[in-house]
């Protein structure tokens, strides 16, 4: 690999997978210590954060395994300091937590609401509020939060698309306030990426989701990673506030045949 993140000090939440396979914070993990990063990768279940630091060990990188619930302030509190106690300094946080609800409008109760908008949206405002004051001594960093094309554009599920959009909205508010302090905050948008947090759709889903965009693949975490890779890294020095949509087109797209021929 060629060091786009050498010398970085990293926490990626969300860095273990909820299953077999490879989930979008592991592959981050994964690539930024590829990339040259000292990452800290925390998960709330140990033994998951364990297993991702273990694949970056096994290659001969830097990690250090954490567990912390990123909705307590606390442990957003302990996990930047364990951070800093390591390796004497933070750069980077990837703030990749999320779980979904595929409740509507109707279905979704209240605690439904407050546990997906606590862990998908709350938690980025936690973890970023405890990490921001290290990356000001640092003299700069870059924070990447994700959200998905759920908050773009009309899918139903109605807490995870708010809590989605609302990321979006997160991201900008910060990024105007501290890009004078050199802090960069993104958003990445995926498209529906084939991991173990939508395993239980089984295999006709895949293939639909599969089938849905242009290109007409299947993506990965890997494709989530390399856009997060680019975003932390000194190759987008001049980008903040945005939002990175990875989803092989499909947000691009008009419902099939909607308007055919008569097509503005
Ligand atoms: N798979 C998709 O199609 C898709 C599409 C768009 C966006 N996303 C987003 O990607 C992100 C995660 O994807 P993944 O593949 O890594 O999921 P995953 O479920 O495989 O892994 C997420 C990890 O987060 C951990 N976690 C959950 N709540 C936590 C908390 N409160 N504190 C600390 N850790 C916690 C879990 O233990 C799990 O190991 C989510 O934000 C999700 O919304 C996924």
């Amino acid at each position: 690999m060629s060091g786009r993140l050498g010398g970085k000090v990293a926490i990626v939440t969300g860095a273990g997978s909820r299953g077999p396979g490879l989930g979008n914070g592991k592959a981050a993990a994964i690539l930024f210590a590829r990339e040259g990063a000292r990452v800290l990768c925390v998960d709330q279940v140990k033994d998951r954060a364990e297993e991702t630091a273990g694949l970056i060990h096994a290659e001969g990188g830097e990690a250090l395994a954490h567990a912390a619930d990123v909705t307590r302030a606390g442990e957003c509190a302990g996990m930047v300091r364990a951070a800093v106690e390591r390796w004497g300094g933070l750069d980077i946080l990837h703030n990749n937590v999320g779980i979904e609800s595929r409740k509507d409008l109707l279905e979704t109760t209240e605690e439904d609401w407050d546990r997906v908008i606590g862990v998908d949206l709350k938690s980025m405002f936690l973890a970023t509020q405890a990490a921001v004051p290290a990356m000001v001594r640092r003299g700069g960093g870059a924070v990447v939060c994700v959200s998905s094309i759920a908050g773009l554009r009309g899918y139903g599920r109605t807490a995870y698309a708010t809590a989605k959009a609302g990321v979006i909205g997160f991201v900008r508010s910060v990024a105007v306030q501290y890009g004078p302090k050199g802090i960069r905050v993104n958003a990445i948008a995926p498209g529906p990426v084939w991991t173990p947090m939508v395993e239980d759709l089984g295999p006709a889903a895949r293939e639909r989701r599969r089938r849905a965009s242009p290109l007409g693949t299947e993506g990965t975490g890997w494709d989530v990673a390399w856009g997060a890779v680019y975003l932390v890294s000194d190759e987008a020095r001049w980008v903040t506030g945005q939002t990175l949509i990875i989803d092989a087109g499909l947000t691009i797209t008009t419902p099939e045949g909607s308007l055919g021929a008569t097509a503005p």
